[in-house]
């Protein structure tokens, strides 16, 4: 029973996720939707026996984290020639037609992301696998399954038993923006463009994250032995059928006049398509004409892209303005006469900082060159001299805050200046608070941006901690407010006292402790105290913490004012505990565990399922361990001293199998060999081993 309300789940969730997000026709609402996930998830959790690593619901992604394998293509992943000349172009199908004779073509939108390899066995998502150097690449498919119009399983069923499918991940404008605009208020640093944004992403360590970040996935081309189509065009109709977002804005071409009218159109109308493109790809249709012309070393024959030429505009400075973030960074801006470029109009360009400047030579009053290429803040990637004032001076950088007037300063590897100032300083206290207050912080409503400045001004807060000495009293009488807003600014400081560790982490403002990295801190360490006694070595082994990251961890507790802030947010009572760990089953209780060697999962994420599990995670090896978990490379000494001690040794497999199943690695089909059981690890799936890549069998 249970397990048919769970494979009729998966089927539903499976058919709306298609809906909405192949073919765009949601036909279920989304709290629908959200109430079979929720159910989905709580049956899958009560009965670990029916986990599929293709269910609907790895979707949501997991945030344990993930280490990459590396795969070898069974098909190389060649990249093409390209040109941006339609000349070269045309040289190009010439080229082809005297081997070939008069031929089709299909032209398609080069997409601008990243590109995957998709492999399906038997309907099934096996694996992901980057592009890397063409011949090998990271398997990613944890992160890859949570890419919604990735089907996980096939629609129909005359697909190849076995097949691979390429594509790009491509992070849509909305998402990118989006995510940007996040990184701003966290004091990241931004993604120059939505490649490297999905590229990024797609290499994330935990799948969560990129559950959430709104990346898609376009396919163009298959590869396998013996597929059973003759045209590329039929084969990506059958793709499509079987669940596969498929481009429709691609056409076949007759002739080159054909070819160019597509490119024509494109050129203009790619601006209104909502993820980015550089191009379109030319293909040959007949696979029989492809097999004729075959590859050179890097790229096939049958295939060119040309590029689109980032638009350009001529465009004068009227200013250069600097503005002061949160951190005290200081971003020069370049303020335009507006002119449209690629159907917007820019007003602003940013100079990212004075060597860039430096490097262009970039004076007030110039006329410069503005380019949207990928990125979506335009740039600025020249000057035209000629048009230069003769009586013009190179432009000095500012030495000091345009807004304190304190002594800008420069840290080691760091292109920005800083304004030191960090607690006299306007606009970096006012973002501060104002960071603090944010939903995904503090979350106290009723604050805005202006009211914050009001308090500023009026000497009501220095500090977040001043905050929580507001009376009622002292806010009333501000203009705008009145009694009734100051009661609910009081309230709302006053609920924020509930609000869990891991955002009030996050809203203290630490240089690049994003959301994510807050509640990694939370989660490993538990407490601020056990953050802010952390050495470095032991900052590093948090999740999606690195040293750069460390060292502003310990930088911030290292500053008397800021540990005077803590004190008083102590002592009005925020939450510097994480609330105690829900356990998945208490499989492990009362058992130690070490854990050695590479899985197909990271050894956090190892780790974390071992507590999970009501476990306890040992550093090393003693006699007080009840298990080792064993993967791949476990070092001899150690396995040596785990038999001495006469310790169980676990495979990968025996361990998942301790804890009912959940989470098993995707390709563990098979019983593990008692040979060789301590380094089995499941990932690599033989075939894709062994088999030496191949040149011809790209259709
Ligand atoms: S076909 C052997 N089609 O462009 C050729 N590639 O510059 C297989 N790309 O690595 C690729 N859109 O990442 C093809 N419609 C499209 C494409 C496309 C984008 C990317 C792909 C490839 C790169 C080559």
């Amino acid at each position: 029973m249970i397990r048919e309300r769970i494979e009729e789940l998966r089927r539903q969730l499976d058919l709306h996720n298609f809906k909405y997000y192949v073919e765009n026709a949601p036909e279920i609402s989304d709290f629908e939707f959200d109430t079979m996930m929720c159910e989905l998830q709580d049956l899958e959790r009560e009965h670990p026996e029916y986990a599929d690593p293709n269910s609907p619901s790895v979707r949501v992604g997991s945030d344990l984290t993930a280490e990459f394998a590396t795969v070898r293509h069974r098909y190389p992943m060649l990249s093409l020639g390209n040109t941006y000349s339609l000349e070269e172009l045309h040289e190009f199908i010439e080229r082809i037609e005297r081997e070939a004779g008069q031929t089709d073509y299909v032209c398609e939108l080069k997409f601008d992301g990243t590109a995957i390899s998709l492999t399906y066995e038997n309907g099934c998502l096996l694996r992901a696998v980057t592009r890397g150097d063409g011949v090998a690449g990271d398997d990613v498919t944890a992160n890859v399954r949570t890419v919604r119009s990735v089907p996980l399983r096939l629609r129909g069923n005359d697909w190849p038993p076995y097949f691979e499918i390429r594509g790009e991940i491509l992070m849509p404008y909305a998402s990118f923006d989006r995510l940007n605009a996040e990184r701003e208020a966290n004091g990241e640093a931004l993604f120059a463009n939505p490649r490297n944004a999905a590229a990024g992403t797609l290499k994330q360590q935990a799948s969560a994250v990129v559950a959430r970040r709104g990346l898609d996935c376009t396919l163009y081309q298959l590869a396998g032995d013996n597929l059973p189509f003759k045209t590329h065009w039929e084969s990506l109709q059958k793709a499509r059928e079987w669940g596969f977002k498929v481009s429709d804005r691609m056409r076949i071409c007759h002739s080159v006049p054909e070819i160019d009218d597509f490119i024509r159109y494109w050129d203009t109308a790619r601006h209104e398509l909502p993820f980015p493109t550089d191009g379109v790809v030319i293909k040959v249709n007949d696979f029989a004409v492809r097999r004729q012309l075959g590859f050179t070393a890097k790229a096939p024959k049958w295939a060119v892209a040309y590029k689109f030429k980032a638009e350009q505009a001529l465009t004068r400075i009227d200013s250069i303005s600097f503005q002061v973030g949160r951190t005290g960074a200081i971003t020069p801006v370049a303020n335009l006469e507006p002119v449209l470029l690629a159907g917007t109009t820019v007003r602003r360009a940013t100079l990212h900082n004075a060597e860039q400047m430096a490097l262009l030579d970039i004076r007030p009053g110039d006329w410069v060159y503005v380019e949207k290429g990928g990125e979506i803040i335009p740039k600025i990637t020249g000057v035209d001299l000629s048009q230069r004032p003769a009586d013009s001076l190179p432009f000095s950088y500012i030495t000091h805050c345009p807004e304190c007037g304190t002594p800008l300063v420069r840290y080691e590897g760091e292109a920005k200046h800083y304004c030191p100032n960090q607690s006299g300083c306007r606009p970096q206290i006012i973002g501060r608070i104002i960071h603090f207050i944010r939903r995904k912080a503090l979350d106290i409503e009723g604050l805005g941006e202006e009211t914050v400045e009001l308090l500023y001004d009026n000497s009501l807060v220095r500090t977040v901690a001043d905050l929580y000495d507001l009376r009622a009293e002292q806010l009333s009488p501000l203009p705008r407010l009145g009694e009734k807003s100051a009661e609910n600014i009081i309230r709302s400081i006053e609920h924020s006292k509930e609000v869990p560790f891991a955002r009030v982490l996050f809203g203290l403002g630490i240089r690049f402790v994003g959301e994510t990295t807050a509640k990694y801190l939370a989660e490993h360490f538990r407490t601020l105290d056990a953050v802010m006694q952390a050495t470095r070595e032991e900052l590093v082994e948090a999740d999606e913490v690195g040293e750069r990251i460390a060292d502003a961890i310990r930088e911030y507790f290292a500053d008397e004012t800021n540990l005077d802030i803590i004190r008083r947010l102590r002592a009005a009572g925020l939450q510097f505990e994480a609330a105690a760990r829900e356990l998945a089953s208490e499989a492990l209780a009362g058992k130690s565990f070490v854990v050695s060697g590479r899985f197909s999962r990271s050894r956090d994420e190892m780790k974390a399922l071992i507590e999970a599990h009501g476990g306890k995670n040992l550093a090393a090896v003693s006699g007080s361990v009840d298990y080792i978990v064993a993967g791949e490379k476990m070092g001899p000494a150690k396995l040596k001293k785990a038999e001495k001690l006469g310790i169980r040794i676990l495979s990968e497999e025996e361990f998942f199998r301790m804890i009912g199943g959940s989470g098993a690695p995707a390709a563990a089909e098979e019983e593990p060999d008692p040979e060789t059981a301590a380094t089995q690890t499941g990932t690599p799936v033989p075939k894709a081993e062994e088999a030496e890549p191949r040149q011809g069998e790209l259709f």
